[in-house]
């Protein structure tokens, strides 16, 4: 790998959108690939941390969480979530404090691994905006429904707010299109309108709806342990290849 360290926050206010199922799957095949990869649970419904480290009580990263050996996987990691987080949200008073502190218990953790992605909790409130401060730059999965331009503008202009006041604020890294159908016109044409908003910035590969993507968690399972010849499987080995090409 000749990636440099990059930290990439996972995260759309709209929830179930597919960030879950982007983090884990994406973490999955970059670790295949040899990347050194840390999965941060940053969200209270730990839907990460139930796939990646099923058996886990403890605290979360602001409580001292460290981080736990991913079965199957040698260079993959995660940091869970813990009951505690939201207490911890309590106590900052700004997103930008809990994103110094983010950096800061990573940096304590390890040294910076090729890929580290964080799973943001649906909202911008102070869990994904510490995510944003914190990160070199933001992957938004998004739906291809009705409101998703809406969805993305509110995302972007909440970034665009954030880069005004802190420079090293996450940088746009990718908007990857998830659960697309592409026999539904309505589809189609958010794809559409997605891309032509967005050339550069959208993935050219999308993860189709399947089935199998959706029932790989209640296995604890990346979908690469779980059905890897699945097209939802070689949707994300392909965006992996996307994502670390564009780091490289
Ligand atoms: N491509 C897909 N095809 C079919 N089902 C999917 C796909 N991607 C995700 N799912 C399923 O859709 C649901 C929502 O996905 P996921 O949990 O990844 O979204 P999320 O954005 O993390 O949600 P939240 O906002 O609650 O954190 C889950 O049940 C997941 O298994
Ligand atoms: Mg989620």
């Amino acid at each position: 790998m000749h990636t440099m360290a990059t930290l990439i926050a996972v995260a759309n206010q709209k929830g179930g959108v597919g960030k879950t199922t982007t983090v884990v799957n994406l973490a999955a095949y970059a670790a295949l690939k040899g990347a050194s990869v840390l999965v941060v649970d940053l969200d209270p419904q730990g839907n990460a941390s139930s796939v990646l480290a099923p058996d886990y009580q403890g605290p979360s990263l602001f409580g001292g969480a460290g981080i736990l050996p991913v079965a199957g996987l040698d260079t993959l990691g995660v940091v869970p979530v813990g009951d505690d987080l939201i207490d911890h949200e309590h106590r900052f008073s700004d997103s930008a404090e809990a994103g110094r502190e983010l950096r800061h218990r990573l940096n304590e953790l390890c040294d910076p691994p090729d890929l580290t992605l964080i799973d943001c909790p649906p909202s911008l409130a102070i869990l994904p905006g510490a995510a944003l401060h914190a990160a070199d730059r933001v992957l938004i999965p998004i739906q291809c429904e009705y409101y998703a331009m809406e969805g993305l503008g509110q995302i972007l202009a909440y970034l665009q707010g954030m880069q005004e006041e802190d420079p090293e604020a996450a940088q746009l890294g990718g908007i990857l299109l998830t659960m697309y159908d592409e026999s539904r016109t309505l589809d189609r044409q958010v794809a559409a309108e997605v891309r032509a908003h967005f050339p550069k910035e959208v993935f050219s590969t999308a993860i189709p709806r399947d089935v199998a993507l959706a029932a790989a968690p209640s296995h604890a399972q990346s979908i690469l342990h779980f059905d890897p010849l699945t097209p939802g499987a070689l949707a994300y080995l392909a965006v992996t290849k996307e994502l670390l090409d564009g780091l490289e």
